[in-house]
């Protein structure tokens, strides 16, 4: 490949999951401490980095189309960095496959995009999957800037091993930041503007640490210790399983008030013989007495989760106890998808491998019923006054959208005082309800 003159812009494109999002976020700080600037909207960037999702078969076929509308009229591309966990798991195929693609660089090597940067520049293709022993963030730049709701990932990787899953694969084992890390990069992103902190982790509540005292502590002395940030209002975590949640974390959301009232806590399926197939190492009813503690503490959670369909022998049956796990728990929101086979998974390899159209029809009846659910929570949030952090304007002239306690989409006219601004907390009564948002009232901005 010809030598390259330095790129001045950049654009970073990330998919799939939250920690993809936060990774997005510190490679483009790297590029920005290099000198690059983000490209302006709808112009060409000199460099492309697209951070990758490989949990289903969509996410990674994705990246060859993105890959193709790259490419100029004649026939040239940007510079391409292929990242996240495609480049992880297929980092060898992409060199092959898109000639175009001159970096591949994983999930956990991305604090060294700058030196493939110049290699890329003199012309060479680079592939860095490595997963090194000293952490990157130790060389990532300092957190400058923030939106009012920012994301911190706290925890990485994961040692459970469901059988359908690439995440051990493409994000290695578990482990955590260190506390005084986390707390110096939460006070960064407080005094840059957040309000609200959402810790991130393939298994969150796997967190372990010592606190400045040197006491061994897990994630809910972590979240004690943000929340005696004054300028932090709002706490979150994601994404949660169900065999790390301590007592100690269930505890905090009684009493910890900034602990935002919401758990995501994926079950994947109802029926105990699939989820021993998964390898969840939990049961329906071990997951529902969970949750049943967790409510004993604050009635008024919002829980979310994740589920599969057709995952290799799901029978029938087996799939309408997931349908009444949905029924029983009553979620306020959820995430569903048809399994979809990943290479090197045991699960690809299982007997009884469920028709495309079994799947279909089985996740539009879990859609119905998970949309019901979602429904009935949102309508007995209505009456209620909370607190909304407001996300931006809205697409429709005077309605400016935010996230109440529990996570719900809120919508409100910003009328009669026009006095909210994006990234304030602001007082609202809710007074309508659909399944996927609510319509609010403004009572009032809060005081700071
Ligand atoms: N660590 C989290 C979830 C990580 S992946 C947990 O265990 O709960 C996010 C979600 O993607 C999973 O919860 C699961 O519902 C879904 N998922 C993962 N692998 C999948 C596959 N092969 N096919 C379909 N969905 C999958
Ligand atoms: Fe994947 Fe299971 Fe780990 Fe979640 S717990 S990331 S689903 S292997
Ligand atoms: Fe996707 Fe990797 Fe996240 S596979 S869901 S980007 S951990």
């Amino acid at each position: 490949m010809p030598a390259t003159p330095p790129p001045q812009t950049y654009r970073v494109k990330s998919f799939g999951c939250q920690m993809n999002v936060y990774d997005g976020e510190r490679m483009a700080e790297l590029l920005g401490a290099q000198g690059l600037t983000a490209a302006d909207e709808g112009a060409e960037a000199d460099l492309v980095v697209l951070n990758t999702c490989h949990i289903r078969e969509k996410a990674a076929e994705k990246v060859y189309s993105d890959i193709g509308r790259l490419r100029r009229e004649d026939g040239s591309s940007p510079l391409i960095a292929v990242a996240g966990c495609v480049a992880q798991a297929e980092g060898e195929e992409i060199m092959a496959r898109a000639p175009a693609v001159r970096m591949v660089v994983g999930p956990q090597a991305y604090h060294r995009l700058p030196e493939m940067l110049r290699a890329a520049q003199d012309g060479r293709r680079v592939t860095d999957t490595d997963m090194p022993a000293e952490t990157k963030f130790a060389a990532l730049p300092q957190r400058r800037r923030s939106g009012a709701s920012a994301f911190l990932t706290v925890q990485e990787g994961c040692d459970k091993f469901c059988t359908y899953c690439v995440v051990p694969y493409t994000r290695g084992a578990e482990t955590s930041r260190p506390f005084a890390d986390l707390i110096a990069e939460a006070e960064r992103l407080a005094e840059a503007g957040a309000l609200e902190i959402t810790l991130l982790g393939q298994n969150v509540n796997a967190w372990t640490g010592e606190d400045a005292k040197g006491r061994a502590i897990g994630l809910d002395g972590l979240i004690r210790a943000l929340a005696a940030l004054p300028a932090l209002r709002r706490i979150r975590y994601t994404t949660s399983h169900p065999n790390d949640m301590t007592q100690g974390l269930i505890a905090a959301h009684a009493e910890v008030d900034k602990l935002m009232p919401f758990l995501h806590l994926p079950v994947q399926a109802g029926s105990d013989r699939v989820l021993k197939a998964m390898n969840r190492s939990h049961t329906a009813e071990s997951y529902l007495r969970l949750l049943d503690r967790v409510r004993a503490v604050r009635p008024d959670i919002a829980l979310s989760g994740d589920f599969i369909v057709g995952f290799p022998g799901e029978t029938e049956a087996e799939f309408a106890e997931t349908l009444a796990l949905v029924e029983a728990t009553g979620y306020a929101q959820a995430f569903s998808f048809k399994y979809s086979p990943r290479p090197g998974t045991p699960a690809a390899t299982m007997d009884g491998q469920v028709a495309p159209e079994v799947m279909d029809e089985r996740l539009q009846r879990l859609q119905a019923a998970l949309q019901r659910s979602s429904l009935a929570f949102n309508q007995a949030s209505v009456g209620g006054p909370c607190e909304g952090l407001v996300g931006g304007r809205g697409r429709r002239e005077g309605q400016w959208p935010g996230k109440s306690p529990w996570l719900q989409s809120v919508h409100f006219a910003n009328e009669p005082w026009g006095e909210a601004r994006i990234g304030d907390l602001v007082r609202v009564t809710l007074v309508e309800a659909g399944p996927n948002s609510l319509h609010a009232r403004l009572l009032a901005p809060v005081a700071a």
